[in-house]
């Protein structure tokens, strides 16, 4: 019923979840199987909206929508530190909740995500010279 292929996908999805432990990232809580056999895993119930979704309806303001992604590339940065690569960053895999009446991102859908070595990282060359007017491109400084 289940092809191996996505066996592998849940599992690894779940793995990566639960290496991780940072505020902007769904938790996952338990793995395994419905009584009729079939793979899951339990994670946190973000009860929120897509980011995008949610900064409209609450009408948010430039700096505000800004401190809210600063929150989304922390939980990002995260993910790096644990050698895991999203690979699916889009609105639709990161869901706002409110806590305390704030705003806090939760990043879902480790399903494609990749684990790498940490040296598999893209490494820093060298910094490029920014001319005023003009912001540097990712592949600039990055290989
Ligand atoms: N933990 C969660 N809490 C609340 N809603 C969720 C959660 N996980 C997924 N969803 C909802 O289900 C949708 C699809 O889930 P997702 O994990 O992104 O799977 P897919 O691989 O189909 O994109 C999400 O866009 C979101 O609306
Ligand atoms: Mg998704």
């Amino acid at each position: 019923m289940y092809d191996d292929e996505l066996l592998k996908r849940l599992q690894l999805e779940r793995q990566s979840l639960a290496v991780m432990d940072y505020p902007s990232i769904a938790k996952v809580f338990d793995a395994g199987a419905t009584s009729e056999g079939q793979p899951c895993f339990v994670m946190e119930y973000v009860a929120g909206a897509l980011i995008t979704e949610y900064c409209d309806q609450k009408k948010l303001r430039i700096p505000e929508r800004l401190e809210l992604f600063i929150k989304v590339c922390e939980g990002v940065q995260h993910a790096h530190q644990k050698a895991i690569i999203h690979r699916d960053l889009k609105p639709a895999n990161i869901l706002v909740a409110e806590v305390d009446g704030r705003p806090v991102p939760r990043i879902i859908d480790f399903g494609l995500a990749k684990t790498v070595e940490p040296g598999q990282f893209a490494q820093p060359t060298r910094p490029v010279p920014c001319r005023r007017g003009r912001l540097p491109l990712a592949g600039d400084n990055f290989r």
